[in-house]
């Protein structure tokens, strides 16, 4: 269904339900009332002056404000024209109700230090316009205080979003979607604006606040390379996977790079995506933590490191830990990540004779190539071995693999083709890397499915039938 026809739904729906919608004959919308004192409770936790309310309907939230605080500035927005006909009849002084969308409220910027929005956003086919003008019309450290329906379970969610609410439209409902949790935090970060609170209260209602931030959001220019840019995927994974009440990795500074940078996450985090970064970044880290078991005053060369702050979750107190990643991607890691004793970064071309310089090679060093040598050569990975173990000596490489067949459908990626880095190298056996540089030698390989195996029923058949398919952890020792 068209955006248009939805909305045209909506308003013949609402036109109907307009003169009964506060009396007995209310039918569903008899519900709403039970709203109301929750709303205004919400509210007079923190003092207000003007206030918006999107989808007012008749003004039943702003009837009951205008009594009770009427030296208030109240507007009403709704898209019925019905609906506002039957608001103006109160009469209400000081309440100003307009005929208008909540996709594109027509009101000055910073115009309100609250915005209400009540059983209203789940007829709005373009939500995270909702969302969008919602920050552009509040005063920085306003709220919005959003009241709708929702449901906890996720299947019975999807059931009402594509069986029921599409079966209801086909009766004139107008309704689009139901909210979770997850869906509030995403729209209202993608707008700029913080959620602060997110309940399920009786009858199925959710009741959230977000703040616009008093600070507004610094917006990084970000402008990285090709397969510089790849770097935005496991890190726009690991924010959304972060956010997730029962996630499987936490990544706090994850989260406050997409968020800071407001990049929208939808292209970066796909399904197959999504559980291969989780499950790359259990195994890597299993990985990680014990070979600083065996050797916790190890150095740590993270090559290609993009945003990853595997770092905090792994950090011994006594590891040295060296980021090397190109220039663009370091200046925004140096804008986002505070300094760490032990931690350092370095601007380096992989390509270059020069990138290990400063680097110390007194130590077992532990080389991290996660999401890397797929986007060079085969000639330029031997390039980089060589040089890995020329000036280290002695140490481990944990390496991400991938197949030859993936390596030759970047296109059939479900992430890496929205970008436009291109894959270019892959082998179908950890042994064929010791070819490129004889000082490897391999110790193991686990495909990516064991750990995705865990969590779906993809993983699972990926795991039975495609195991081979799928990048995989190899971890090789040199030693001179
Ligand atoms: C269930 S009523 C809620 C009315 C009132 N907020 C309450 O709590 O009783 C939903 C209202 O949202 C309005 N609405 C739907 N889509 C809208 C849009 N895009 N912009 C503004 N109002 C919209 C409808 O016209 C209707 O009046």
């Amino acid at each position: 269904m068209t955006d248009k026809k939805y909305k045209e739904i909506s308003v013949g729906e609402f036109t109907k339900a307009a003169e009964v919608y506060e009396t007995d004959k209310g039918g569903v919308y008899k519900m709403c009332k039970k709203d109301y004192p929750d709303v205004l409770a919400e509210l007079e936790k923190e003092p207000f002056t003007d206030l918006l309310d999107c989808g007012c309907g008749p003004a039943p939230m702003l009837t009951l404000l205008h009594e009770k605080y009427p030296e208030k500035h109240y507007t009403g927005i709704d898209l019925t024209p019905k609906m506002i006909e039957v608001a103006k009849g109160k009469n209400m002084e000081g309440v100003e109700l307009v005929v208008g969308d909540c996709e594109n409220l027509p009101f000055a910027p910073e115009s309100f230090d609250v915005v209400i929005c009540c059983e209203s956003f789940h007829h709005y086919p373009n939500v995270q316009d909702f969302f969008d003008s919602v920050y552009r019309v509040l005063r920085p450290g306003g709220r919005l205080i959003l009241r709708d329906m929702t449901m906890d379970n996720g299947a019975v969610r999807w059931f009402c979003n594509h069986v029921e609410i599409p079966i209801f439209n086909l009766f004139g409902k107008g309704d689009v979607r139901i909210y979770g949790k997850e869906d509030v935090n995403r729209l209202c970060n993608r707008a700029g604006l913080v959620m602060e609170s997110f309940e399920r209260r009786g009858f199925c209602r959710l009741h959230s606040v977000a703040r616009k931030p008093v600070k507004g959001r610094q917006k990084l220019n970000i402008e990285l390379g090709d397969v510089q840019e790849t770097a935005l995927i496991p890190l726009a994974i690991k924010a959304n996977e972060s956010k997730r009440a029962n996630h499987r990795i936490y990544d706090a500074k994850a989260i406050e790079i997409i968020d800071s940078l407001k990049i929208d996450t939808e292209k970066y985090d796909r399904f197959m995506s999504h559980e291969g970064v989780v499950a790359r970044t259990i195994l890597f880290d299993n990985e990680m933590k014990k070979a600083l078991k065996k050797y916790p005053n190890a150095i740590v060369v993270n090559i290609g490191c993009g945003f990853d702050d595997r770092f905090s979750r792994v950090d011994n107190g006594q590891v040295l830990w060296y980021n090397v990643d190109l220039p663009d991607s370091i200046a925004i890691r140096r804008k986002c990540f505070e300094e760490r004793p032990r931690e350092f970064l370095i601007e380096g071309d992989l390509l270059s004779e020069n990138w290990t310089n400063g680097i110390p090679n007194d130590r077992v060093t532990i080389v991290i190539a996660e999401g890397l040598f797929m986007y060079f050569t085969g000639e330029q990975v031997k390039q980089i071995l060589t040089r890995i173990s020329g000036h280290f000596h002695k140490g481990y490489l944990l390496a991400e693999l991938m197949h030859p067949f993936a390596a030759k459908n970047t296109e059939k990626h479900d992430t890496v083709k929205n970008t436009n880095a291109v894959f270019q190298w892959g082998i179908e056996d950890g042994h064929e890397l010791e070819e490129l540089c004889d000082d490897f030698q391999l110790l193991r390989e686990t495909s990516f499915f064991e750990e995705m195996k865990k969590y779906t029923l993809a993983g699972k058949i990926g795991n039975v039938f495609f195991k081979k398919f799928n990048d995989r952890l190899a971890v090789y020792r040199f030693w001179e």
